[in-house]
């Protein structure tokens, strides 16, 4: 399907974004675990996250839907059963990587994944390698690719330095640490860290410790069941942002999104503004901080003329769903912005690199791609025509923002990726234009 979104008047209104992709496949995974009901409260209504409830279901977890709440009644720790065909993860990545976490101490019981086309071309070895080193078998296309299948098995404990900064394989590795001895995972810099605090609010042990030199080492183990009456799933500032940029860039623009999830393992994106010269008022989370709550804010945006800035890799995975955002920005702000130590774009749902830096070129952008980043030179604003999403929901979306932030609109070819995370992201638009420009 294609979309045009034309130059925008100014953006102005109030609402309540779209809920939390991460903490919602995280909610449904560890309610599926469980073994009391769970009531999930906001959980996401989009094709990533209901991929993960019906992959549960598939596992034997019941999902009922109740007074606009989710109920999850879950199969216990060691109680999912062996489903008798492949578990369909469609398009989502978290879903892939998170799931075989507790699919791999399922004793005696096998489980293969598999998706859809970008999900096929995603890389599960990061996942595989700390798996088989606690002691469960996970055969994979080519050694590193779905389909993969999973075998159960008693699980030992692991301390596990991750290659790359990746909370989903962190997530992964921590569910299936809950029952050794003892695991603990050493990320290079902290990534988002939902899991643990879902893991925290459910009775397990979580011990964080660490700092920049030694890398930053989360602790958990010994658990007997996961119990948890309610989660709440905020806002997710992922899909926020796409409106918070738009409210930057569009001059004369004023909203205010409400109960946006600003975790800050998830709130780089809001740092690089700030340095950038916008205007987002709200009450962040104080970096370091952790603690079971998601907390949440009310964010105030105004449009301002911005400056560009450096990303730098410590900052990468708290924005790295955003990147494709700061090179938008870049276009827009006066000097050169730079993204590095960013290589991991390369593996999201497209090459993210690539697809920015050809997509937004074909904009009218002057931007240059780097192995791990890129450089875009501001020159006050944007020609617009025609972007393609290449089935990736961010790239959808960065083309629509591109287009009311232009001079001529944007075209977007395939902007039906966007119901993977922000299905309601169309009506969102149209209540802060006043429904007149859509
Ligand atoms: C996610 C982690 C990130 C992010 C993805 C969601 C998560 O991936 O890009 O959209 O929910 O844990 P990586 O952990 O691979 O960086």
């Amino acid at each position: 399907m294609n979309q045009l979104f034309h130059p925008a008047g100014p953006l102005r209104g109030r609402l309540h974004v779209a809920a939390d992709k991460s903490v919602s496949h995280r909610a449904a995974i560890v309610g599926a675990m469980g073994s009391e009901p769970v009531r999930i409260r906001g959980y996401l209504d989009a094709a990533d996250t209901n991929s993960t409830l019906a992959a549960v279901g598939e596992l034997g977890a019941i999902v009922e839907r109740r007074d606009g709440e989710l109920l999850i009644r879950g199969c216990g720790l060691r109680g999912a059963r062996q489903p008798a065909a492949p578990i369909d993860v469609g398009n989502a990545g978290t879903l892939m990587r998170l799931l075989p976490g507790w699919l791999a101490f399922q004793v005696d019981r096998s489980f293969t994944l598999d998706g859809d086309e970008s999900i096929r071309r995603r890389p599960v070895d990061r996942i595989a390698e700390p798996l088989r080193l606690m002691g469960a078998q996970i055969d994979a296309r080519d050694g590193r690719l779905p389909p993969f299948t999973v075998r159960g098995a008693p699980l030992h404990g692991t301390h596990y330095r991750l290659p790359v900064a990746s909370a989903q394989v962190k997530s992964c590795v921590l569910l299936a640490g809950l029952v050794t001895e003892g695991t603990t995972v050493i990320e290079p810099v902290p990534t988002r860290d939902h899991t643990e605090r879902l893991l925290l609010s459910a009775g397990a042990t979580v011990r964080r410790a660490g700092d920049a030199a030694a890398g930053y080492s989360t602790r958990v183990g010994n658990v007997d069941e996961l119990e948890l009456e309610l989660i709440e799933v905020p806002g997710d500032l992922s899909s926020a942002a796409f409106l918070i940029v738009a409210g930057v860039l569009v001059p004369g623009s004023r909203l205010v999104l409400e109960g946006v999830g600003v975790n800050w393992t998830r709130a780089g994106l809001l740092r690089i503004l700030e340095r950038m010269g916008a205007i987002v008022v709200g009450e962040l989370e104080p970096a370091g901080n952790f603690a079971a709550a998601e907390p949440i804010a009310d964010l105030d945006i105004s449009s301002a003329p911005i400056t560009a800035t450096t990303v730098q890799a410590h900052e990468v995975p708290l924005a790295i769903d955003e990147l494709p955002l700061v090179a938008l920005l870049g276009c827009f702000a006066e000097g050169e912005t730079v993204v590095r130590g960013a290589a991991e774009l390369r593996v999201k749902e497209s090459d993210r690199i690539a697809t920015v830096v050809e997509g937004l070129r074909g904009l009218g952008a002057d931007i240059e791609a780097s192995p791990d980043g890129f450089a875009v030179r501001g020159t006050g604003g944007l020609r617009g025509g025609r972007i393609d999403a290449h089935g990736d929901h961010r790239l959808a979306l960065l083309g629509a923002v591109a287009g009311l932030a232009s001079r001529e609109g944007v075209e977007v070819v395939g902007m039906e990726a966007a119901a993977v995370s922000y299905p309601g992201f169309g009506d969102d638009l149209a209540t802060l234009a006043g429904g007149s420009r859509w």
